[in-house]
């Protein structure tokens, strides 16, 4: 190989090119040009600030910035030749904007590394990112509270360890998800807060010796300060990390409810009705109508987890500064951020247009002795016995009531007297689920005017 085939942008004291293998390995162009936005306004801004400070002059940093555009709409067009011999996204504009304007485009890499613009790219990426999460829970929030608003006092099955327990209601349900999804809102938006520093201006490690205005470039890009050290600026990818933490802990939420969204549509439940839009059939049942996108969500926290954990191995063992394992930080949080981003939606749709099956809902939530704690407050209240003495008293009435075949509320004052004579008809007034729910009153609690108030309060939190 001659000089000639050697890297334009860093071949001076390379002899030959790199091999087909090398530059396989090396070259992230497939997958970094998902970064050319943010590149471009990166370098943008780098470029006015290198005019301001009078280290480039204004008509070749105004010649650089408009060649940028022109790269950019190239780019958003699909007009853009992409080459892996020019490894990345930030040598692949470099070179097209020599191309485009001549000898200025060689002055923008003054006073920067591919360091340092590489940790500002990935951060604005990233921070485009939380705030689209943010917008995802925010959407899956209201279709959430539309549930919860109609359902307040239709009743269900509550579940331990999915064995009926007690009664609750619907809208009591959704609103647990409502607290699970708002607070993963609140871990993306502390991470958005601490990570929105400019790595700018940080050069290769240490800085540089031209008398750049890092506090004009992290403006002009919407950080609210430069970061204080520039080792730290090019060698962490804590933010990235935070954010797939983040991720993964609301793909778990997703995940929970997706599998409670499963089980409530099959046949044996059937405590909810899934739309036709976000359902399937199958090619050689004809009667089935799989949950699928349910199913997928659930699947979800698979790989985003595993982002999370794969970045952190790639992070653990790295020496200061940067090290081209870092390279690898950017498929995962794609990949991680592109599948959280569409269970977030799909959740949506699925919650908005699911229907719940009252009926089904009401003969569940009766069923299984569900109101057997209510008997043995009402014990307690009524008659004064100590709460262990009326749980056993209750326990011997459902032991009575399973003999019998019926529930709780089916058994007769005489039944209820052989077991404890004090008992009195007004205990059938705390049979029925309807009266459950209701008294459940506490703070927090499934009665429908604390679902209802619940519902108004998130109401006017988010707007
Ligand atoms: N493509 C590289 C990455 O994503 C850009 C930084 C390269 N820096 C270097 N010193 N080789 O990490």
């Amino acid at each position: 190989m001659t000089q000639d085939q050697s890297n334009a942008m860093w071949g001076g004291r390379f002899a030959a090119g790199p091999d087909a293998i090398m530059e396989a390995i090396n070259a992230s162009i497939s997958f970094d040009k998902r970064l050319a936005a943010q590149d471009i306004a990166g370098s943008r801004a780098h470029a006015a600030m290198l005019a301001a400070t009078g280290i480039l002059s204004d008509t070749d940093s105004r010649a650089i910035r408009e060649g940028l555009l022109t790269v950019l709409s190239e780019i958003e067009g699909g007009r853009f030749a992409f080459s892996t011999a020019l490894e990345d996204i930030h040598m692949n504009v470099e070179a097209r904007l020599k191309e485009v304007i001549g000898e200025p485009a060689g002055r923008l890499h003054t006073a920067r590394s591919r360091n340092d613009q590489v940790a500002t790219d990935f951060r604005l990426w990233v921070r485009d990112q939380i705030d689209a999460a943010v917008a995802g829970l925010r959407a899956l929030i209201a279709a959430l509270l539309a549930q919860a608003e109609a359902g307040a006092d239709w009743v269900m099955p509550g579940f331990t360890h999915l064995q009926t327990a007690q009664p609750v209601t619907w809208g009591h349900h959704m609103m647990a998800y409502v607290e699970m999804f708002a607070r993963d809102m609140g871990r993306f938006a502390d991470a958005r807060v601490r990570m929105n520093e400019c790595p700018l201006g940080a050069a290769a490690l240490a800085g540089t010796s031209f008398p750049i205005d890092r506090h004009m470039t992290a403006e002009a890009l919407g950080f609210d300060r430069p970061m204080a050290n520039s080792l730290d600026a090019v060698s962490d990818r804590d933010f990235a990390l935070e954010f797939l933490g983040a991720a993964s802990i609301c793909a778990m939420h997703l995940s929970r409810f997706a599998e409670e969204l499963v089980i409530w549509s099959s046949a044996q439940f059937r405590f909810v009705t899934l739309s036709d839009r976000f359902s399937t059939g199958s090619s050689i049942m004809p009667q089935k109508k799989n949950p699928d996108a349910a199913e997928l969500i659930r699947a979800k926290i698979g790989r985003i987890m595993g982002a999370n954990v794969a970045l952190m191995m790639v992070m653990k063992g790295l020496p200061l500064a940067y090290s081209k394992d870092m390279q690898e930080d950017k498929e995962q949080v794609f990949d991680a951020a592109d599948n959280l981003m569409l269970a977030l939606a799909a959740m949506e749709g699925m919650v908005r247009d699911m229907t719940a099956n009252r009926p089904a809902l009401a003969a569940a939530a009766a069923s299984g002795f569900s109101t057997a704690t209510d008997l043995a407050d009402w014990l307690v209240r009524a008659l004064g016995l100590p709460f262990r003495e009326a749980h056993h008293v209750t326990g011997t009435l459902v032991a009575l009531a399973e003999r019998k075949g019926c529930d709780l509320p089916d058994l007769t004052l005489a039944d209820m007297r052989s077991v404890h004579p004090g008992i009195r008809d007004e205990v059938f007034g705390v049979l029925g689920v309807h009266n459950s729910v209701a008294s459940r009153v506490s703070y927090g609690g499934t009665a429908p005017d604390q679902v209802r108030a619940q519902v108004a309060r998130w109401k006017e939190r988010l707007g």
